[in-house]
C-alpha cells in the first residue's frame, strides 16, 4: 500500500486489497492503451447482379456446368490422345506429339474445373459475410492431457511398449518394406553397365560436330554471330536407334557467341572457346532442368525451374539460386571446313550435384 501524494488517495497494486485479501484481477494502477485503430467493420453490402437478377443467375447456372462438362472433354480427349498419339517408337517427335496433346486434354480438364468452381463460388453460392474471432491455437490443458492419455492407453491396450518384440518386427517391417522400391529403380537402369559410369558420359567425343537442335544440321562458325545462342546436339544423335533421349538429356548443349574481349576465361580453358564461342552443358547442376534462357545483354543464362543463373562472361559460375556449382563447358574448336566441333567429352559429369559425391 502507498499514499498519494498529490490527492492522498491510496494506490492498490492490482490483484490485492488494502486488507491484504486477494481479489479478483483488476487493472490497479495499470495504463490501459485504447485500441491503436478503430474496428473499420465491414462495408456496406452490395448484392450482386445474380441475387438481383434471376435471369443473370440462371446464365451463371449455365456458364458453370459448361464449364464442368468441358472438363469432362479434356479428361476425354486426354485419354484419347494418349492412344492416338503413341510414344513407343521412342522418336522424339512422337513423344512430344504424345506430350502436346496429353497435356492440352489435361490442362483443359483441370482450368475447366478450376474456372467453373470459382465462378459457382463467386456468383452463385450465398454471398454472407461472416467475422471469425481469433482463439489461442494452444489448446486447454484438460485438451492436452486428454490427448496424453489417448496415446497411453493405447499404448497399454496395444502392448507396445510391453511386447518388445512385436515392437522391433514391426519397425523392422517399416523399414524393409521401401526396399522393392529401390530395387524397382535399379532396375531401370541398364542391368551390364554400371549406372554411375553410364551417366558420367555423353556422346561428345573430339571431332564431333555442333549441330541444331532438333534438326542435325551442322553449325559453322561463322554462322555464330555475337549475341546469339543456339541450342545444341552432338552429330549423329538423330540417327540413334535406341536410348535417343537418354543421350540427348545428357548430351544438349547452349552454344552461345559473346564479344571475346568480355570473356574471363582461366589460363587452363583458354583454348576450349573459339573467338568467343562458347559452349556450356544445357542441364542444370540444380536438378538437371534444361537451361533454356539466355539474357544476351548480360550474359545470363537462367534456370526457369527455381531461378539459378550462371554468369557465361565467367565460366557459367552461378550468380544466383539453389545450383551449387557451374555448367560443365564443353571444349569447342572448328575442323578444317569450318564447323564446330567438340575437343573431348565435358571433362566433369553433367546435371546435379549429386555427382560431386562421386
Ligand atoms: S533445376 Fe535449375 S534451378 Fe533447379
Amino acid at each position: 500500500m502507498a499514499q498519494d501524494d498529490n490527492d492522498g488517495t491510496e494506490i492498490v497494486a492490482a490483484g490485492s486489497s488494502s486488507h491484504g485479501q486477494e481479489v479478483a484481477a483488476s487493472p490497479g494502477t495499470a495504463v490501459i492503451p485504447a485500441d491503436g485503430f478503430e474496428n473499420p467493420g465491414f462495408p456496406e453490402h452490395r448484392k450482386r447482379v445474380t441475387d438481383l437478377d434471376p435471369k443473370k443467375a440462371k446464365s451463371a447456372e449455365r456458364g458453370v456446368y459448361t464449364l464442368f462438362y468441358l472438363s469432362i472433354v479434356g479428361s476425354v480427349w486426354a485419354i484419347a490422345a494418349y492412344m492416338l498419339f503413341p510414344m513407343e517408337s521412342g522418336d522424339v517427335f512422337d513423344v512430344r506429339l504424345n506430350n502436346l496433346f496429353f497435356g492440352l486434354g489435361v490442362a483443359l480438364a483441370l482450368l475447366a474445373i478450376g474456372f467453373g468452381a470459382v465462378h459457382w463460388a463467386k456468383a452463385l453460392m450465398h454471398d454472407v459475410e461472416l467475422a471469425d474471432e481469433r482463439h489461442p491455437v494452444r489448446g486447454s490443458e484438460e485438451t492436452r492431457a486428454a490427448a496424453v492419455k489417448v496415446f497411453q492407453d493405447a499404448d497399454q491396450e496395444s502392448g507396445f511398449t510391453r511386447r518388445s518384440a512385436i515392437r522391433n518386427s514391426l519397425i523392422g517391417a517399416l523399414v524393409v518394406f521401401p526396399l522393392p522400391a529401390v530395387v524397382l529403380f535399379r532396375g531401370f537402369a541398364p542391368q551390364d553397365q554400371n549406372p554411375v559410369e553410364l551417366l558420367s558420359h555423353t556422346m561428345w567425343a573430339e571431332g564431333t560436330r555442333l549441330t541444331l537442335d532438333p534438326s542435325g544440321v551442322p553449325i559453322k562458325a561463322s554462322d555464330v554471330t555475337i549475341g546469339s545462342a543456339f541450342h545444341v546436339i552432338p552429330e549423329g544423335l538423330n540417327e540413334l536407334e535406341h536410348h535417343k533421349l537418354e543421350e540427348k538429356a545428357k548430351a544438349a548443349v547452349l552454344l552461345m557467341r559473346l564479344n571475346p574481349e568480355e570473356l574471363n576465361e582461366t589460363a587452363d580453358r583458354a583454348d576450349w572457346s573459339y573467338q568467343g564461342i562458347v559452349a556450356y552443358s544445357k542441364i542444370c547442376t540444380h536438378v538437371g532442368c534444361p537451361v533454356a534462357l539466355y539474357e544476351q545483354h548480360t550474359h545470363h543464362l537462367l534456370c526457369p525451374c527455381h531461378q539459378s543463373q550462371f554468369d557465361v562472361a565467367n565460366h557459367c559460375e552461378v550468380i544466383f539460386g539453389p545450383a551449387k556449382r557451374p555448367l560443365p563447358q564443353l571444349p569447342i574448336a572448328v575442323d578444317d571446313e569450318g564447323y564446330l566441333v567438340a575437343q573431348s567429352d565435358f571433362t566433369e559429369p553433367v546435371g546435379p550435384s549429386f555427382w560431386e559425391r562421386h
